[in-house]
């Protein structure tokens, strides 16, 4: 969506925000799948409720972009404008064992960032791509390790109030794939709890992790992670890789070889091809399985 009136341009760059005209979304997100929108980019956290309130008054429907791995963006011109925080400096602020994060650092760097001050307990996130607070809202998790376990407090804007609160972390449910964050809450910072460890140890764990998913994941492909949660007890990838699916596609969407659960962008799939892959996989699962998939990966359906 295009943002024309002069007024609010103006009182939007006011702000500090960067406005940036038609930008190509597929670029921002790990999928390379997307159409075009006006984008916002947010350098200072406390300019959110009246960007917000800005955009709300003018009737300008927007949605807001973490770190683009773990979403598939329709095709075209997107129906709304979209916002993205700027990351902030410093990233990552230590006090004793409490790690203070910029929710749009990458949760990779941060780990490794922790591991250097011999803070451990997050070497299984160490290949999970994207931004902490996308691993927030999805409480994102790998080999065993989840980073709800260690998170204190969240400072989010939330859309229901209008506001910046700070949450703490005993307030906020963190499950398989899914937190209590409401669907508009936008995560701005956190402070995490973690545990000391000897940098050695950390990096030995982290080079495990590493091994594991070099070994089963396609790394080097644009994908959004596993596309389907897992079933209670179950594996869709393995489900999918029993119907003998790996290299199935629609168009340039295309089952990967290596892991049945990443679908992966092999060219130029457009939403509409990965979209009815993942209609045709699930149909599949549920005649053969009687399961009814559920994605992980989030959809941004244009209404
Ligand atoms: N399997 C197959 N064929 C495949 C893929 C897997 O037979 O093509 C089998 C494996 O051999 C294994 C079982 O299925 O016995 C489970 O596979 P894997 O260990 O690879 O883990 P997963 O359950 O498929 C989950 C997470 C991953 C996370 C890994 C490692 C979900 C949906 N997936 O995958 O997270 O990296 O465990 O902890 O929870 C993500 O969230 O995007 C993601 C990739």
């Amino acid at each position: 969506m295009r943002i024309s009136d002069p007024k609010l341009i103006a009182a939007i760059v006011a702000l500090g925000v960067e406005h940036r005209v038609g930008v190509s979304l597929a670029q921002k997100t790990s999928l390379e799948i997307g159409g075009t929108s006006d984008l916002l980019i947010i350098r200072k956290h406390e300019t959110l409720p009246e960007l917000i309130h800005l955009l709300k008054q003018a009737e300008m429907p927007h949605r807001f972009l973490g770190g683009g791995s773990n979403v598939l963006l329709p095709d075209g011109e997107l129906p709304w404008v979209i916002l993205q925080l700027a990351r902030q400096d410093p990233e990552v602020r230590f006090e004793g064992n409490n790690v203070f994060v910029d929710c749009a650092a990458d949760l990779g760097r941060t780990v490794t960032t922790c591991a250097k001050q011999d803070l451990g307990g997050m070497e299984g996130l160490i290949g999970v791509p994207g931004s902490i607070g996308g691993a927030l809202r999805m409480n994102a998790g790998a080999y065993g390790t989840q980073i709800g376990t260690y998170v204190r407090e969240v400072q989010v804007y939330r859309a229901a109030t209008g506001r910046i609160e700070i949450l703490r972390g005993s307030e906020i449910n963190f499950e398989y794939r899914h937190t209590s964050f409401a669907l508009d809450d936008i995560m701005l910072s956190v402070r995490l709890e973690l545990p000391s460890k000897p940098y050695s140890e950390i990096l030995q764990g982290i080079r495990i992790c590493n091994e594991k998913r070099r070994a089963s994941q396609p790394l080097n492909q644009k994908s959004a992670g596993c596309i389907f949660k897992n079933p209670p007890g179950g594996s869709a990838g393995r489900m999918i890789d029993e119907l003998g699916l790996k290299g199935h596609s629609v168009g340039d969407a295309r089952v990967s070889d290596r892991h049945a659960n990443f679908f992966i962008n092999a060219g130029h799939a457009s939403a509409a091809d990965m979209l009815a892959l993942i209609a045709d996989v699930r149909e599949r699962v549920r005649e053969r399985y009687g399961v009814e998939l559920e994605e992980e990966v989030i959809v941004w359906k244009a209404q």
